[in-house]
């Protein structure tokens, strides 16, 4: 029998996700997050891997208050991105048991003029860029077997995201004011979760030394958040909701804690060509999900 996959981090998007899809698929994974397992105490790790006995274990958890993290977070997000991390990927290599880190496009400057591939050096803007850059340099230096995911503009119908803000917030106004300089994919965290348990399936129990290591994955195609919500209000449109009128804006009129990258695309050839993981075009994977998005919102709003 198929040891279990342990998810850390249970409540994120990707991590619900995960345990959605895994039980649609009839994989075992144990999810476990605060206050039974905090990354922070490595105790508590220990503890979780000795009771499950994982084949793999996948981090999902992070501190992903990007804003926050430029002000009183900054001590929180480099104990939970970049410490919690590296001790956990030294257990790991210890238990001899392989390790998938979730990673972000924010650890690039967003500068190159064309999509990032996964050995392109990092330069992260913000406090919580360089701390997930640290995360990631300390699990490679621990040298478990691992992979670590990069992914961007993640979204889902659980915990807070840019789809369920601007469905909330486009009942609320008229007009909604939209950055329209900065780049990426729109990315669903239920794609994510299809890909790392295919990436999981195919590493556990042994892979070839060259396929470990980082990749990236998002949705295909790209936008700005601008044309990100003037899609999730066409789709709004369709399903007889409320939309509200778009007003484009640039980064510097709209004013963050963080610095953000202006076009941190990700290349995502490698894991195709590595695993054979095509993911869908950003459009399609939103219209596919965008019902049960609204639902969600829906629900919050009447709780
Ligand atoms: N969201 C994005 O747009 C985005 C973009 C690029 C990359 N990523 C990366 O993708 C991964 C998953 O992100 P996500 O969107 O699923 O994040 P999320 O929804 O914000 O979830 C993060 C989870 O981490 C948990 N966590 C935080 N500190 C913890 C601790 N000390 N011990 C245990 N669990 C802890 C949180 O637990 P609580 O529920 O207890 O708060 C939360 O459930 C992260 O590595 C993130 O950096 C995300």
């Amino acid at each position: 029998m198929q040891k279990p996959i342990l998810v850390l981090g249970a409540r994120g998007q990707v991590a619900i996700a995960l345990q959605r899809l895994a039980k649609v698929r009839g994989i075992s994974l144990v999810a476990a997050g605060r206050p039974d397992l905090d990354v922070k105490d490595i105790g508590s790790i220990a503890a979780g891997i000795n009771s499950v006995g994982p084949g793999i274990v996948i981090n999902a958890a992070a501190y992903t208050a990007v804003d926050k993290a430029q002000g009183e977070g900054q001590e929180e997000a480099y104990t939970i991105n970049a410490e919690a991390p590296a001790r956990l990927a030294v257990l790991c290599k210890a238990n001899q048991i392989p390790l998938i880190h979730i990673s972000t496009d924010y650890v690039f400057d967003g500068l190159k003029g064309a999509p990032y591939l996964e050995d392109d050096e990092m330069v992260p803007l913000n406090n919580y860029g360089a701390s997930k850059a640290a995360g990631e340099m300390a699990v490679r230096a621990a040298g478990p077997e691992h992979i670590i995911l990069r992914t961007q503009w993640v979204y889902s119908p659980n915990g807070g995201n840019f789809v369920k803000t601007m469905l909330r917030v486009g009942q609320e106004r008229d007009e909604i004011s939209v950055v329209n300089d900065q780049i990426g994919s729109p990315t669903s965290a239920d794609e994510i979760a299809a890909a790392l348990l295919d990436v999981a399936a195919t590493v556990e129990g042994g892979a070839p030394a060259d396929l470990w290591g980082t990749y990236h994955f998002s949705g295909i195609g790209m936008t700005t958040w601008h044309g990100f919500a003037a899609e999730i209000f066409r789709l709004a449109g369709e399903a007889g909701m409320k939309t509200p009128k778009l007003k484009a804006i640039s980064t510097l009129e709209y004013p963050t804690p963080a610095v953000r990258p202006l076009a941190a695309v990700l290349a995502t050839d490698k894991i195709q060509q590595a695993f054979g993981i095509t993911p869908a075009s950003w459009e399609e994977t939103l219209a596919r999900i965008f019902p049960t998005i609204v639902e969600s919102v829906k629900v919050e709003a009447t709780a």
